[in-house]
């Protein structure tokens, strides 16, 4: 039942808290293989190795992520560059794209039963690149492939409880769609509190759609550039990862993800929906609900947008 996780990009600004999210938190007898092209990635190994926790941590950098690969059950991909000032996601594109790519391509070789989560920006555009190579390499299953949009999911959250001052511990927000601007979309008309509906006015739900869809750009233009989120997007990248690997031992979990949409609700191939989780990923995609007027709209002028980034991904050429 003992469970393995690679980091990848674990040197990082994300990589490194959430490998201590996830040293302190995975289940006991877990092991956790941090890799990053940075030297000092052994030593994170070595630092976190002192953590009194039953979770075997070691550490690997270089040009090659073969062994930190080796039996992964659960690989998170945060390697990469993050956002400046001024910089959209879709900036970082060329740069990840073919950080990504490669590694996803070394996984499938390694490790190719193992689940993929992404969380290296464009999400939108990055995971249809995944899915080729997968596909190229003939290992594709399309539910072991997740884009990380927990951020966004517990940015929902945050910022509804402040708003209507309730208890955050509580509070639920369905957020769909994708990860960048507009396509972001929480579903305020289902939020809750303690099981109980919100209710907002109509121009609350514009501030804090809005709020939530910028709310990386909050922290870009705040950190003035020094980069991105980094340990928000850690805790969210734990609380996906941690809920990845306790579907695998057979615990019955939900959580948000951008993921294949083959069979799908709305058109797009990929789309973040609430999903159940199981022993071989993806178990259940479960039903976004029923949407408000202005969520109806907001999901049609998505979809085009959505859908120009995933074909951007789909036809990306490593070597052009
Ligand atoms: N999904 C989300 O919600 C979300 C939120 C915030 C940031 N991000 C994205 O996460 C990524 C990482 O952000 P960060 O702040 O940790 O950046 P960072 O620059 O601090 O760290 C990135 C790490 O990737 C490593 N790296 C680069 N190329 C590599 C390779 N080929 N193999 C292994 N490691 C490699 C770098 O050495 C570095 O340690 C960015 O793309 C950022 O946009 C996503």
């Amino acid at each position: 039942m003992c469970k393995k996780v690679a980091l990848l990009g674990a040197a990082g600004g994300i990589g490194q808290s959430l490998a201590l999210l996830l040293k302190l938190n995975l289940p006991a007898k877990s092991e956790l293989s941090l890799y990053d092209i940075s030297p000092v990635t052994p030593g994170i190994a070595v630092d976190l190795s002192h953590i009194p926790t039953d979770v075997k941590v070691t550490g690997f950098a270089g040009e090659d992520p073969t062994d930190a690969l080796k039996d992964a059950d659960v690989v998170v991909i945060s390697a990469g560059v993050a956002r400046k000032p001024g910089m959209t996601r879709a900036d970082l594109f060329n740069t990840n794209a073919t950080i990504v790519y490669n590694l996803v391509e070394k996984a499938a070789k390694v490790c190719p039963k193992a689940c993929i989560a992404i969380i290296t920006n464009p999400v939108n555009t990055i995971i249809p690149i995944a899915a080729e190579v997968l596909k190229k390499a003939g290992v594709y299953d399309k539910n072991k492939l997740f884009g990380v949009t927990t951020l966004d999911v517990i940015r929902a959250h945050t910022f509804v409880a402040e708003a209507k001052n309730v208890n955050v511990k509580y509070v639920r927000v369905p957020v769909i769609g994708g990860h960048s601007g507009t396509t972001i979309l929480p579903l305020l008309s289902q939020a809750t509190v303690n099981g109980l509906k919100l209710e907002f006015t109509q121009e609350q739900i514009e501030q804090l759609t809005h709020r939530i869809q910028n709310a990386g750009t909050e922290v870009v233009e705040a950190k003035a550039g020094g980069g991105s989120a980094t340990l928000s997007m850690a805790q969210a990248g734990a609380e996906f990862a941690l809920g990845l690997v306790r579907g695998l031992v057979g615990e019955d979990v939900i959580r948000y993800a951008y993921v294949d949409n083959t069979n799908g609700e709305t058109s797009p191939a990929f789309f973040a929906y609430p999903i159940r989780l199981g022993a071989e990923g993806l178990k259940e995609v479960l039903p976004i609900g029923k949407l408000s007027d202005f969520e109806k709209k907001q999901v049609e002028d998505l979809i085009p947008i959505l859908n120009e980034e995933i074909e951007l991904g789909q036809k990306f050429n490593k070597d052009a």
